[in-house]
Parts: structure tokens; C-alpha cells; sequence
């Protein structure tokens, strides 16, 4: 049924209705009953918050609200249920997302999307709230293309969507981060150690820009920005000249691999390195105050456009608001890392 589709062209609702395909009618904007969210792609703290924001503000705006659980992959399955103002109670401060997520590659399909529509049918979903980073947008996109309203709220501890300066999660991974350099630098100080600590960030560099500045790293790797061993060593030693005996090295997870980077300090130097890979602990926790907050009024913007009749946009916090943009839009944009900030933390060491 779905295999003129596979080359990666989606139909809209219109032209399914006209082929038979379904009963859906996509000549006018749809009238919102029923909401659902999803959380998708790699958790973040303040996920749960964002979650509890949502079911109440729609509940107390008369919706009728749901919850679909594992992400895209649950939708796909129809694992959607209703969600009342009690079901959300305690969640405000739990890391993690209740609804739980998953990084789905069936719904990256032509027919992913289209299984993904018909159960927003089959349940009454006229709108779904997704929050999540990129990945996730582009599933919510291929849904509004066919005719499904979505609005996107920004949640990855990367803080790598290029339209917003924010996302939920961001804060908390950071002081998570932070306060485990702290630790690590007492005892390289105490051993007179290098200490090679590996963040999270497969293709942004923000996590570790901000918490090599925040712990006074001597180097910060980032995926952004080509790097060399030999500039890495010269650097330490220069330190070393000036008196010092223990060294940070951040790298984010992208730019190169700590184990390694440790193996080849402590050869050129003869200063003994250490690596330490921080992972999965950064992505947990419960959320900090700016999450929290973020996270509240972000999921109550996201009822604000559905009222409003606003579909299809991504919520943002932009020059110092919460606000929204169209997804379209938002997924076109590029975001760049500041090096300026990068060249200051050079002078900091
Ligand atoms: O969610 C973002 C992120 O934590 C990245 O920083 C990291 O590269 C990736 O997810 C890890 O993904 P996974 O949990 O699937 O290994």
C-alpha cells in the first residue's frame, strides 16, 4: 500500500483521501480536540517537566490530553493513553521522561510517517507535541506535511537546535558535567595529574565549551574545530614552564576520545594522564531551576499556539523569550558554535 512512497516522497492527506487510502479530510484546518505528547530521541532533565506542562495547561484549556510512550516507535505501534492532571503529579523533578523515548529509524520511512498518521486518527490526536532535538523535528515535520498539526519543543542536553538559543536540559547536564570535574581535579591536583575528561556531544561542542570554561580547563577539543595532539602537548608543557602541576583537558565526545588523548599526553610528557568518560551520567538527574522553568513555560507556549490556531511551529527561547517559529523554517537554519568564546578561554589558563 505504501510502496510508491519508499523513494522518500510523502503524499499529503488530500491526495491519500483522493487514492482511497483513508478517510481523512485535509481540506481545512482541523479543530483541536484531543493533544499528545512524545518525548523522542536521547533524554534530557527537565523532559518530565515539559511533560507535566503540557497535560495541565491543555487540560485546564479543555483539551482532552495523551501521552504516547517509547517516542515515534510507540506511536507507530499505538501505544497512546490518556493523561490526567493526576497522572503528572511528582514528575516536575524527575529526571529522565516518564513516557520513556527511543530513537526510532522505522519512522525515518514513508510509511513510518504514514502508520504514524493513521494512529493519530485512530486515537484522536489532532495535534502532537514533540519534544526532542533535531532528529525528532523532522519526524514532526514529515508528520505536518501529511497533514498532522505538530508543535516542537526543544529537549537534548546539546543545545545544538539551531533555532533556539535554548534547550531543555542543557543546564542540568552541564552543572552535572561541572561538578564532576570539580572531583576529578582534586585528585589530579593531589597527584600532580592530567586529567583528559571526555563530555558528551557527538557533533556539538557547547557542553564542553561552557564547562571548560566554568572548571578552568588548560585545552577544550571540540568537534567544531580541527585540532593537534602536538599543539595539545606544546600547550601543557607551556603550563608545566609556568609552574603548573595539574592539567584539564575537556574533549567533547565528537572531537576525539579521551582514552586516547590520555595515552598520548602522557607519552610526549611523561606527565601522567588520566581519561575519564563521563557518558550517561550527564543526560540524568534531576532538573536544575532553568530547566525547570524552561521546560514549564515552554510546554504552556505550546498550548498557547494551539489555541491560537499557530500549527506547525517549534517553540523557542529567543533574545531573552519564549516564543515560536516555523518548523520548516527552524529545521533550515544552521547553528554555529562561538570560537570567539573558545579563543577567550585560552586566555583564561
Ligand atoms: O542526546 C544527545 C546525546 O546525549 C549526545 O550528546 C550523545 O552523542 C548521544 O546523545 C548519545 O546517544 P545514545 O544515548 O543513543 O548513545
Amino acid at each position: 500500500m505504501f510502496e510508491e512512497y519508499t523513494n522518500g516522497n510523502l503524499p499529503n492527506l488530500k491526495e491519500m483521501k483522493a487514492k482511497n487510502y483513508d478517510n481523512i479530510d485535509a481540506s481545512q484546518e482541523p479543530d483541536v480536540h484531543g493533544i499528545a505528547v512524545l518525548t523522542s530521541g536521547g533524554d534530557a532533565p527537565g523532559m518530565n517537566a515539559t511533560i507535566r506542562a503540557i497535560i495541565r495547561a491543555g487540560i485546564n484549556s479543555g483539551y482532552k490530553m495523551m501521552g504516547v510512550t517509547r517516542g515515534y516507535h510507540g506511536l507507530w505501534k499505538g501505544e497512546i493513553k490518556e493523561l490526567g492532571s493526576r497522572d503528572v503529579s511528582e514528575t516536575l523533578q524527575r529526571g529522565g521522561t516518564f513516557l520513556m523515548t527511543a530513537r526510532s529509524k522505522s519512522f525515518e520511512t514513508p510509511e513510518g510517517v504514514l502508520q504514524g498518521a493513521k494512529m493519530c486518527q485512530v486515537f484522536g490526536v489532532d495535534c502532537m507535541v514533540v519534544v526532542g532535538g533535531d532528529g525528532s523535528f523532522r519526524g514532526a515535520r514529515d508528520l505536518a506535511r501529511i497533514g498532522i498539526p505538530v508543535i516542537g519543543i526543544p529537549g537534548t542536553i546539546d543545545n545544538d537546535v539551531a533555532c533556539t538559543e535554548y534547550t531543555i536540559g542543557f543546564d542540568t547536564a552541564m552543572n552535572t558535567a561541572m561538578e564532576a570535574i570539580d572531583k576529578l581535579r582534586d585528585t589530579a591536583s593531589s597527584h600532580e595529574r592530567c586529567s583528559v575528561i571526555e563530555v558528551m556531544g557527538r557533533h556539538a561542542g557547547y557542553i564542553a565549551l561552557n564547562v571548560g570554561i566554568a572548571t578552568g580547563a588548560e585545552i577544550i577539543l571540540l568537534p567544531e574545530q580541527p585540532w593537534d595532539i602536538n599543539e595539545v602537548v606544546r600547550t601543557i608543557l607551556a603550563c608545566r614552564n609556568k609552574g603548573k602541576r595539574h592539567y584539564i583537558v575537556i574533549v567533547a565526545e565528537g572531537a576525539g576520545s579521551a582514552t586516547e588523548i590520555a595515552k598520548q599526553i602522557e607519552e610526549a610528557t611523561e606527565i601522567e594522564s588520566r581519561p575519564t568518560i563521563l557518558g550517561h551520567l550527564q543526560r540524568g538527574g534531576s532538573p536544575t531551576l532553568r530547566d525547570r522553568t524552561m521546560a514549564s513555560l515552554m510546554g504552556v507556549h505550546a498550548i498557547e499556539c494551539i489555541k491560537n490556531k499557530k500549527m506547525n511551529r517549534l517553540v523557542v527561547y529567543k533574545n531573552g523569550e519564549i516564543t515560536d517559529v516555523d518548523i520548516e523554517e527552524g529545521l533550515s537554519l544552521q547553528k554555529t558554535i562561538s570560537m570567539e568564546d573558545l579563543e577567550r578561554s585560552k586566555l583564561l589558563t
